[in-house]
């Protein structure tokens, strides 16, 4: 078989619907100045999709912040990995900050989150370890235990009574071969918005004896009294043994950050090898991030401005009678009845006859029968905004259950490749 041949007929779980979806369901270009109103197609929408909680995205003083920064040092800078060539004080400010913010000793930034959080579990581990992982974590921690050779055992989502069946075998297996274990779950799930239930597993930690590291991408900055995160949110920052947080979301950056004990972090930095093979992170994102962690925790008002957007959105909702899940956090799910074809209508609905924009999910995302759509509050988003979106939504959901849009064949409205 020619790899070539094989690789272009089987397109994968999400590239099944490439030739109906390219363009409009998958890979749309919201274009426009970074707001609650973009365009797309040529179209005003009201955009619910970027997660840019905060507002910071377009906020006026981190474009100046961004803009000075790229002036003054470029792109370029610094050349080589952080062990090579690639040091500098900016980005050993950001890291001292960041550990200050966290309430740890030592951060190390991380070039993207997900490759670091890869890297992360790999470095942490060896064969003699025992891994104990929610089942709905994030692709970024499914493929660092990819790397691991050792035992691992996943529990239900969020489900104590079944993490301590595991966190039971883990211990067995760890008496065994002389190794530990590491506890791996989110502070945020980003799909659904429920939030990793960190202090119940914390009160396991001193029977069973184990570390927890916590993927709080969708948590920090937006969860806690200073934005510090889910283990801030539950009292339990000093229970989170290792701490990584995103740049990609409430700071609307790029880049990330481990924050643990000083001398883990120095044995991280030794041997994470995304970030020891690869390009230190540019100087103009380093300090663009600095005034992003200023303005965290500056305009406390930010989030202030994004809860009352998250209340008003989710409260009117299920007022609405609409389904939203376990959310506890800004991210907001929508769970209506279909299958393909009207998932695919309601999306196109609400674009292009009330012009908003959210994304939309279905099977293997969530079980058959399912659509999950899913908004995202912001800072930047208005009252007004929320009331015409679940106007909106009660019309859509008024069809959806009329069987309106069942009989109506998928419109032509994916680009060529
Ligand atoms: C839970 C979670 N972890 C990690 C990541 C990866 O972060 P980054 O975008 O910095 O690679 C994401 C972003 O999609 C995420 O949602």
């Amino acid at each position: 078989m020619d790899i070539f041949e094989k690789v272009a007929g089987n397109m994968g779980p999400l590239g099944q619907y490439a030739d109906q979806g390219f363009g409009y369901y998958s890979f749309p270009k919201l274009e426009g100045e970074i707001s609650n109103h973009m365009f797309f197609r040529g179209k005003p929408v009201l955009v619910w999709s970027l997660n840019n909680y905060l507002g910071l995205a377009n906020h006026p003083e981190i474009r100046k912040a961004d803009t000075e920064a790229s002036a003054q040092f470029g792109l370029a800078a610094p050349m080589g990995a952080r062990m090579m060539s690639g040091q500098t004080n900016y980005h050993e400010q950001l890291e001292r900050e960041l550990a200050a913010f966290e309430n740890k000793e030592s951060a190390y930034l991380l070039n993207f989150g997900y490759m670091g959080m890869v890297s992360i579990i790999d470095s942490m581990l060896d064969r003699h370890d025992v891994v104990v992982y929610d089942s709905e974590s994030h692709a970024c921690i499914l493929d660092g235990l990819r790397l691991h050779i050792g035992k691992r055992f996943v529990f239900k989502h969020n489900d104590l009574e079944n993490f301590e069946t595991q966190i039971k075998h883990a211990r067995k297996v760890a008496d065994t071969t002389g190794g530990g274990i590491l506890v791996i779950t989110e502070g945020v799930f980003g799909m659904p918005g429920d939030l990793g239930n960190l202090k119940g597993i914390l009160q396991f930690k001193a029977k069973y004896g184990f570390r927890l590291l916590v993927d709080d991408a969708h948590g920090f900055g937006t969860m806690g009294s200073t934005g510090a995160g889910t283990s801030q949110e539950q009292q339990v920052m000093d229970g989170v043994d290792v701490y990584f947080g995103t740049f990609a979301k409430a700071m609307a950056g790029i880049g990330a950050f481990v924050a643990t004990e000083r001398r883990i972090i120095k044995a991280l930095t030794y041997n994470m090898r995304s970030q020891i093979y690869a390009k230190s992170l540019p100087l103009p994102m380093v300090v663009g991030s600095l005034k992003r962690l200023d303005m965290i925790r500056t305009h406390p008002e930010l989030r202030e401005k994004l809860w009352i957007i998250v209340a008003a959105l989710q409260s009117g909702l299920r007022e609405k009678g609409f389904d939203i899940g376990k959310t506890q956090s800004p991210v907001t799910p929508v769970f209506l009845q279909g299958g393909p074809i009207e998932a695919t209508q309601v999306i196109a609905d609400l674009r292009e006859n009330y012009g908003i924009f959210c994304s939309g999910v279905i099977y293997p995302v969530v079980p058959k029968g399912v659509i999950m759509l899913r908004l995202i509050p912001t800072a930047a988003h208005t009252l007004e905004d929320v009331t015409v979106t679940i106007a909106a939504f009660a019309e859509v959901k008024k069809k959806l259950d009329e069987g309106k849009y069942s009989s109506v064949s998928i419109p032509a409205l994916a680009d060529k490749f």
